[in-house]
């Protein structure tokens, strides 16, 4: 099997972390999106892995290359040159992944666990063309709808519908046996387009038309990495799964879990819970808790909660000097 990660896209809900970084590499828990994401692949083994590059593409690949080219058997890189949407980010892959089964893994979305227990589930659904990793949501415009007949099999798949009588969201992992079959899918839905975004739900309609037989399977918890408020949940997350990191720092206090990287100095602090610092980062004369810090970035006299810090920033607040008489309020 091979895994095919879509990671093209500019990734405009971050801004303004991805105005100077694709997606994938933004920080969260002590390394990028993309890297989380292949840790929990290397244990599917994968005969390859194809990723789809794009929007600032060369710091992906030698972050991949320098830390991941050990850990699998082979990664490729394909290059999508214009962001014409998903579906035809999987098209663009189609030399690369060629007739075998592939596992699509969107490079926003990090799942509790690892990517062995979706296999497992799709392999439960027997023979088929693919299965779909689903989850009850409540708001069907923010995501790919399928609908499926009492047997689990998938009828229909329609892209951010407006309203829906089915709450089966696509979560954003797929396990398709047939490639070839979605490919020319793809083709077809190239080839009738009009306007917009070129879909893979549109697509995997379109292979269901044709005949297709896909199956879902259900993902408990997922995380998307993909809009600022829910990074910070990602981060809480996947600290908690790591091992504590034991840091002892003089004069600080460190609240586990955190992820504290390289050459990180930290003075008079509380650090934690949940916070990430990158590498050659420094804490100095502050609290923070529940943020996540960029590399070499500086924090000084300040109190920090629920943030999202980028790179090379620094950020420095006041200290007051006061007078404070008896039987005073004062309130900042
Ligand atoms: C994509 C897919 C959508 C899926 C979602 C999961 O949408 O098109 O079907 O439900 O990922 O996150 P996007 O989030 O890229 O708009």
């Amino acid at each position: 099997m091979k895994i095919v990660i879509p990671a093209a896209g500019a990734g405009k809900r971050l801004y303004p972390h991805t105005y100077t970084k694709p997606k994938p590499m933004v920080f969260v828990a002590g390394k990028p999106i993309i890297g989380h994401i292949l840790d929990k692949a290397i244990d599917l083994k994968p005969e390859e892995v194809v990723i789809v590059v794009g929007y600032m593409k060369e710091r992906l690949i030698d972050y991949v290359n320098e830390n991941y080219r050990r850990k699998f058997r082979r990664i490729s890189y394909v290059t999508q040159e214009q962001q014409l949407g998903l579906g035809h980010s999987i098209y663009v892959a189609r030399e690369a992944v060629g007739d075998s089964p592939a596992m699509i893994a969107l490079g926003d979305m990090i799942f509790k666990g690892g990517y062995k227990e979706f296999a497992e589930l799709h392999r439960c659904n027997g023979q088929c063309s693919g299965s779909i990793g689903v989850k009850e949501i409540d708001n069907p415009r923010h995501y790919g709808i399928v609908f499926t007949d009492y047997q689990g099999r998938v009828k229909k798949l329609v892209e951010k519908p407006k309203r829906s009588s089915s709450r089966l969201g696509i979560a954003g992992v797929y396990f398709i046996e047939d490639s070839p079959g979605l490919f020319r899918a793809l083709e077809q839905v190239i080839e009738s387009h009009t306007n917009g975004e070129i879909q893979l739900t549109d697509a995997l309609q379109k292979a269901v038309e044709n005949g297709a037989d896909y199956h879902t399977f259900e993902v408990n918890s997922w995380y998307d990495c993909g809009r600022p408020e829910s990074l910070l949940e990602v981060n809480r997350l996947l600290l908690s799964e790591q091992k504590p990191s034991r840091k002892r720092i003089d004069h600080s206090i460190v609240i586990e879990p955190v992820s504290i990287g390289k050459n990180v100095t930290i003075e008079n602090s509380i650090v934690g819970p949940n916070v990430s610092i990158s590498d050659g980062s420094t804490i100095r004369s502050s609290i923070v808790e529940d943020s996540i810090v960029g590399l070499h970035s500086e924090i000084r006299h300040m109190m920090l909660r629920s943030s999202l810090v980028g790179d090379g920033v620094v950020l420095s607040g006041k200290s007051n000097t006061l007078n404070i008489g008896d039987s005073s309020t004062i309130e900042f």
